[in-house]
């Protein structure tokens, strides 16, 4: 398709522009400290956006836009790994080749954003391969909102929609489903709605248990059986992170899901899956692909690393006209970058039991575990965590200790955050740009800093 102005002279400039950018960005590529004479930069440059936005920020952490791969600079100088990626978004890693691309593109095209009433070869693209690539599941249909939060909310209407009038909700403790006025109900953490009304009723049932996994699935289906009797003939669907993000990194194995879905399909109940945080990140494209379970799942939501947000849903969930719209389904440069990074993703060696991911979730386990048992003995106490979502406990696993840690951490040149309460974990979504010279050094960082922190 001829899409976007083009011509050779254009497609030259181009041509040198990626490269130029990309050669400059290549020279972000190590640890350092902040410049002596750049170090207020942060401070001063927060505090100022910290007044006028009304709240502060976890980290002193001002980017400066250069950085390459797992390595980002801030405008104190400072050159840092990025283990966490802005919450997930950055699955590449920093300046990658297709973002550069992804952005020049966008530069010949007439507008900025796209939507409902303005769509774009750039949203068609992405919806048909995300279509293309759910094609062993009951999904049909694809539609973009403007955050994860939204992606949740779109989903709770359509299922409210074929529901009507059961609106009430099933879901898990530790369940993170975002921020928006219903959303917020469903995420388990009651200190994220204080002073809110409840929109949403919601029951949270466990998800599975690591310490009890043999009694996991039949808790879980107790804690349901016990929703349902209290509320009979009130309950819609039944939500779930395959792999609680928020929460640590909970997740059980196939035959979990497969119990508890069996159940809820038994109860008419539709399974939405959120993988706002999953998705593209274990050893399939999709978290409910790599447990199995495609036949289950009536609605998934994304976000993040897709660089945009949307729902798949099936057949029977279309709305009827009128329920959804919206001015945005993104910017054309998020669109573009999705389409290439899915495709990257599914045509590169990522994924399955020998892609990177996997190799990248092995390495990390397994040293962290190294760790454990050597240097860091008594001070790592866990490490778990799927595909490029690895997560351990420092210390005794309290907030104060897992916070003073990964302080520490940012300190000596890693950027992460933390997971879950009671216990918190430390958390990082890898970028897939790291190199074995990078987890070699990764480790040499993470080892000094609990040896600081925790005595
Ligand atoms: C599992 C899950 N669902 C929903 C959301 C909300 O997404 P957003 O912050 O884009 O609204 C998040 C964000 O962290 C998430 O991890």
């Amino acid at each position: 398709m001829d899409i976007r102005v083009n011509t050779p002279e254009i497609q030259d400039q181009m041509n040198k522009l990626f490269s130029s950018i990309l050669l400059e960005q290549q020279k972000y590529m190590f640890v350092k400290k902040a410049d002596e004479e750049k170090a207020h930069l942060v401070e001063t440059q927060l505090q100022e956006y910290t007044n006028n936005r009304g709240k502060g920020f976890f980290y002193n952490y001002m980017s400066s836009g250069r950085g390459h791969g797992p390595f980002t600079e801030l405008i104190d100088g400072s050159i840092k790994y990025d283990l966490i990626g802005g919450i997930g978004p950055n699955i590449l890693g920093h300046s990658h080749p297709l973002y550069i691309k992804a952005h020049l593109e966008s530069a010949c095209s007439d507008t900025v954003m796209c939507g409902n009433l303005q769509p774009y070869p750039e949203a068609a693209a992405l919806t048909n391969l995300l279509i293309k690539n759910v094609e062993g599941s009951r999904l049909k249909h694809f539609w973009y909102t403007g955050s994860g939060s939204f992606a949740n909310d779109l989903a709770l209407k359509l299922i409210w929609q074929k529901k009507e009038p059961k609106y009430r909700m099933l879901a898990c403790t530790k369940a993170f489903a975002g921020r928006s006025v219903a959303t917020q109900d469903i995420t388990h953490n009651q200190a994220y709605r204080e002073g809110m009304p409840q929109s949403v009723e919601v029951d949270h049932v466990p998800h599975f248990d690591h310490n009890d996994p043999e009694n996991a699935l039949q808790n879980t289906i107790d804690a349901l059986k016990a929703a349902v009797k209290a509320n009979p003939n009130q309950h819609c669907a039944l939500m779930m992170e395959i792999i609680q993000g928020e929460g640590g990194f909970i997740f059980g194995p196939k035959e979990y899901y497969e119990g508890v879905f069996e159940w809820a399909k038994e109860n008419d109940l539709y399974i939405w899956i959120d993988e706002v945080q999953t998705f593209g990140r274990t050893k399939e494209l999709f978290a409910f692909q790599n447990m199995g379970v495609e036949k289950y799942v009536d609605i998934v939501t994304v976000g993040k690393a897709l660089q945009v947000c949307g729902a798949l849903f099936t057949e029977e969930l279309n709305p009827k006209p009128g329920l959804i719209a919206g001015t945005f389904n993104g910017s054309l440069t998020a669109l573009n970058a999705g389409e290439k990074i899915v495709r990257y993703l599914t045509e590169g060696n990522f994924y399955g039991d020998n892609g990177r991911i996997s190799e990248l979730e092995k390495t990390f386990i397994a040293k962290l575990n190294h760790l454990a048992k050597t240097s860091c003995k008594g001070k790592i106490n866990y490490a778990g965590g799927i595909g490029t979502m690895i997560a351990f406990e420092v210390g005794d696993a309290s907030k104060e200790v897992t916070v003073a840690f990964i302080k520490k951490l940012f300190q000596n040149g890693i950027i992460a955050f933390m997971a879950g309460s009671g216990p918190t974990r430390v958390r990082f979504l890898l970028p897939l740009s790291l190199t074995d010279e990078n987890i070699d050094e990764i480790f040499r960082i993470i080892d000094q800093t609990v040896n600081e922190v925790v005595k």
